[in-house]
């Protein structure tokens, strides 16, 4: 939802490039394999009931989140396309997901025993998760896989209608562990097929897997950050010839402009000296919008130039040093580009040896989301 906007500190989500970016994979994908955008955690820090609406008008079948909530809020914008719950919902809950049709993922024969004497005002459809080799959740083993099933023939208010697995490590050099898994999913599915006569639909990749391998014969992919316009890794940007456009970057202003003479010191703890008469300027975000102080050699762009952060950076305010005098108002980018200079998400996360996935997840819901239609 666009919040109000009185601080100039803002986050641009370009939904253009979320078309773009759906539109570029599934012309790489077979034309019978369909996308379920995958907007959990607020899409990715994007905003989910605006990614949603847009991955769905470029062509994206299904919905996934991770939380029954997150589906209740698509379902509160008035979203009627099916969504995926990937998480864990509490039994009790269910009689909430089958009120707004919402698609369950389940794995526990407990589970299933704890919904038996819940009355649900609707049929409940469920996919259940097979665990390869993710760790998480989900069946292992042939045992478990047929006292599932008996228990879902034991209830006939519950539809199967999908079952999937999840790679991890579909996005790295070393293939080993991926076609490891790929042989336990093969090896379910056989025993699956022995006891399970009703069309299913079996669905296991991500970004990755979907970038790497986009000929596979798949009913689904599970596009997550590749939608974003972000690779999911260096591994698959140097082995994919799909190209993305990054929807997500992070702006403010110039709120105070200064000349500091030689030798006097910038912020919390005196970090930084200034080294001549230099032009500081301040900008009105810091760890509290999630920018946080491991930042603090990073730079910004200014007037289309690259400016180092100096000084630790503070709960709501970042300062950085100028070239020369500039306007209140001028603006800085922190993600994004300006002109031809760009500071890509990738080296925000590796400044942060972390992975991109982090970065728009990380800034909060402080820092309004304003979308270009
Ligand atoms: C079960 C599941 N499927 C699909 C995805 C999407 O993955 P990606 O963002 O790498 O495309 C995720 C994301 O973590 C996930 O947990």
């Amino acid at each position: 939802m666009t919040k109000r906007l009185i601080r100039p500190t803002w986050a641009e989500v370009d939904l253009n490039a979320i078309s773009y970016n759906i539109t570029q994979i599934k012309e790489a994908l077979l034309p019978t394999c369909k996308i379920v955008a995958v907007v959990k955690a607020n899409a990715y820090g994007h905003g989910s009931v605006e990614v949603a609406k847009r991955a769905l008008q470029a062509g994206a079948s299904y919905l996934a989140v991770s939380l029954l909530e997150e589906a209740l809020q698509l379902r509160e914008a008035k979203i009627t396309a099916p969504i995926l719950v990937l998480g864990w919902v509490p039994p009790k809950d269910t009689v909430l997901a089958s009120e707004a049709n919402i698609t369950l993922t389940f794995s526990q024969t407990e589970w299933l025993s704890a919904i038996k004497d819940i009355h649900l005002p609707k049929p409940l459809k469920v996919h259940m998760k097979w665990d390869t080799g993710m760790g998480r959740t989900g069946i292992r083993t042939k045992d478990e896989l047929i006292k599932v099933i008996e228990a879902l023939n034991a209830d006939q208010r519950i539809y199967l209608t999908g079952v999937y697995t999840h790679f991890a490590t579909a996005d790295a050099s070393d293939k080993t562990y991926y076609l490891k898994q790929k042989d336990r999913l093969e090896q379910l599915t056989n025993v699956f097929k022995k006891v399970w006569n009703k069309p299913v639909d079996i669905h296991m990749n991500n970004s990755a897997a979907a970038m790497l391998y986009p000929k596979e014969q798949q009913p689904y992919i599970r596009l997550g950050i590749s939608m974003y316009g972000l690779y999911p890794s260096d591994e698959v940007k140097r082995n994919t010839s799909i190209k993305l456009k990054q929807a997500f970057s992070l702006h403010s202003q110039l709120v105070y402009v200064k000349k500091v003479p030689k030798g006097e010191f910038i912020g919390y703890g005196s970090t930084y000296e200034t080294q001549e008469d230099e032009w500081i300027g301040t900008i009105s975000i810091g760890y509290g919008d999630g920018w946080i102080r491991k930042l603090r050699d990073a730079y910004v762009l200014l007037n289309g130039k690259r400016m180092p952060i100096v000084g630790t950076i503070c709960m709501d305010q970042t300062m950085i040093r100028l070239d020369g005098p500039y306007a209140i108002g001028t603006k800085v980018t922190l993600i994004g580009k300006q002109g031809n200079a760009r500071i890509e998400m990738d080296e925000v996360a590796q400044k942060l040896e972390t992975i991109n996935y982090e970065i728009p997840c990380m800034i909060n819901e402080r820092i309004p989301r304003r979308y270009l239609y």
